[in-house]
């Protein structure tokens, strides 16, 4: 088996910290410890260099059907990218198509991204439509490590699920040990103000951004988090991005429940003053859209009171011929961003060196957190004896700049053009292999495993 020693980093987890040697044998961790006296067959020097577990991003959308289009980064390219970024792990989303099962969309899925993701990877199952016969099915996707289940409170028509249908929904998944995420925002409310926008000739990407007021969220965000408490499901919303939404979830800890919550780096970064008079803002049309500078205080804050537990990018890619689909109407503008491969980067450089995180905040919504509610931790999320050696070793102080014409998704804009960042991305362990060096990737198409989970270990 072949050994690889880590020398003389600074090794951080969600709960440790402390320069010392990692000897990798094979795919695992094998010791850790100061001056581990051992002969390896190859050495890496890490002095200087912070090592963090491998990022987790549980929030992506690879090769997916939507809106009259696909996503444009596949299980290769999106996977490919995100080990630039540091994330060794993605959690994709496989779509049931209303009318039809589980079982043919995860055939589907398996069908593009096995033998060809290069990062590891696992799904989540997006339960579109819930009725007696994907009931039977529930128990079948957690016997094959598909513990966590999607539902979509908007996109009506194509995606959503009714309040009747997330009842059965959660009770079923209760059953069985899994849980229930959303993307919790009024699916009614927004499709109303959207048909007010369009028959008023009111269609920039400015008028989606006003078609999904903070209101639509936070009403949905309580929904949600009320029926969950009712049936006592493990429930987590996805992309929250605004003070209205957070609020309801503080309200329902009030009551003891857990509602985990994720945000994206997005709606921590940036904000809706991006959507001005012309096209350019369909750069960041996505769902939620970006919020305002109150909200991005409001999701720091979250982050360290510990009612934000993971930041993960929504990542799904669309080229600009994509967007244009949406010339003359917002409304048909593909919703969606890139950001796989830039979220541990601009985490760290906007969070930990501009002092709004610690670094153990930073591993815990970055990684830690990821791993323990889904399902994959201790094999994935930190630096133990026996875990998977996916490893990121970080250069704190070297800048680098975003740019579309070095980065590693496939799309030809970025929504972070320019952005200078402080501290880079330099080796990453994928498995035991260097997946990425000093920019260049050292595995291949099909390298990417499937990720079996368990249930939720937080
Ligand atoms: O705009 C977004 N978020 N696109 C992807 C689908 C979703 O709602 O997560
Ligand atoms: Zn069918
Ligand atoms: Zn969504
Ligand atoms: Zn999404």
């Amino acid at each position: 088996m072949a050994s690889l020693l880590i020398k003389n980093g600074r090794v951080v987890t969600a709960d440790s910290d402390a320069v010392c040697d990692i000897l990798v044998e094979g795919e695992t961790i094998a010791a850790i410890g100061k001056n581990l006296p051992v002969q390896a067959d190859e050495t890496i020097d890490a002095t200087g260099k912070i090592i963090v577990p491998g990022g987790i991003d549980p929030h992506v959308h690879l090769d997916m059907p939507f809106m009259g289009t696909f996503s444009s980064d596949t299980h290769e390219t999106g996977t490919r990218a995100a080990l630039h970024g540091g994330t060794t792990t993605a959690i994709d989303f496989v779509l049931q198509k209303q009318g039809h099962s589980l079982r043919e969309a995860l055939t589907e899925w398996q069908g593009r991204a096995t033998g060809t993701a290069v990062g590891d990877y696992s799904f989540h199952m997006a339960v579109t439509d819930f009725n007696p016969s994907t009931k039977e099915e529930i128990k079948d996707m957690v016997a094959e490590g598909i513990t966590s289940f999607k539902t979509f409170m908007a996109y009506k028509g194509a995606l959503m699920i009714d309040d009747a249908q997330m009842v059965g929904l959660m009770q079923e998944v209760r059953r069985h040990g899994g849980l229930v995420t959303a993307h919790a925002t009024n699916g009614d409310m927004i499709d109303t103000l959207i048909a007010q926008h369009r028959a008023a000739g009111k269609l920039t990407p400015r008028y989606h951004y006003l078609s999904q007021p903070e209101v639509t969220e936070a009403e949905a965000s309580g929904r949600f988090a009320d029926i969950a408490n009712y049936t006592g499901v493990n429930s987590y919303i996805v992309h929250l991005t605004c003070e209205g939404a957070l609020n309801q979830v503080r309200r329902a800890t009030e009551r003891n429940q857990r509602v985990f919550v994720e945000t994206c780096i997005q709606y921590l970064l940036l904000d809706a003053s991006l959507y001005g008079d012309d096209f350019e803002g369909a750069k960041w049309v996505m769902s939620p859209p970006l919020r305002e500078p109150k909200d991005q205080q409001t999701l720091w804050a979250g982050i360290n009171q510990g009612l934000v537990q993971v930041v993960g990018t929504d990542h799904c890619p669309f080229m600009w011929e994509q967007k244009r689909m949406g010339a003359d109407d917002f409304s048909k503008i593909p919703n969606g961003h890139p950001a796989i491969e830039h979220r541990m980067e601009l985490l760290f450089s906007e969070g930990v060196n501009k002092g709004r995180i610690s670094l153990q905040k930073f591993v815990e919504v970055s990684s830690t957190n990821s791993a323990k509610i889904f399902g994959m931790f201790p094999r994935k999320g930190t630096i133990s004896i026996g875990a998977d050696a996916d490893l990121v070793l970080i250069d704190p102080e070297k800048k680098h700049t975003i740019s579309a014409e070095t980065h590693h998704m496939n799309v030809d804009y970025s929504g972070y053009e320019g952005w200078e960042l402080t501290g880079k991305i330099e080796t990453v362990l994928l498995r035991g292999q260097v997946a990425v060096d000093a920019g260049e990737t050292k595995v291949g198409r099909g390298y990417g495993q499937f990720i079996k989970r368990g249930p939720v270990n937080y």
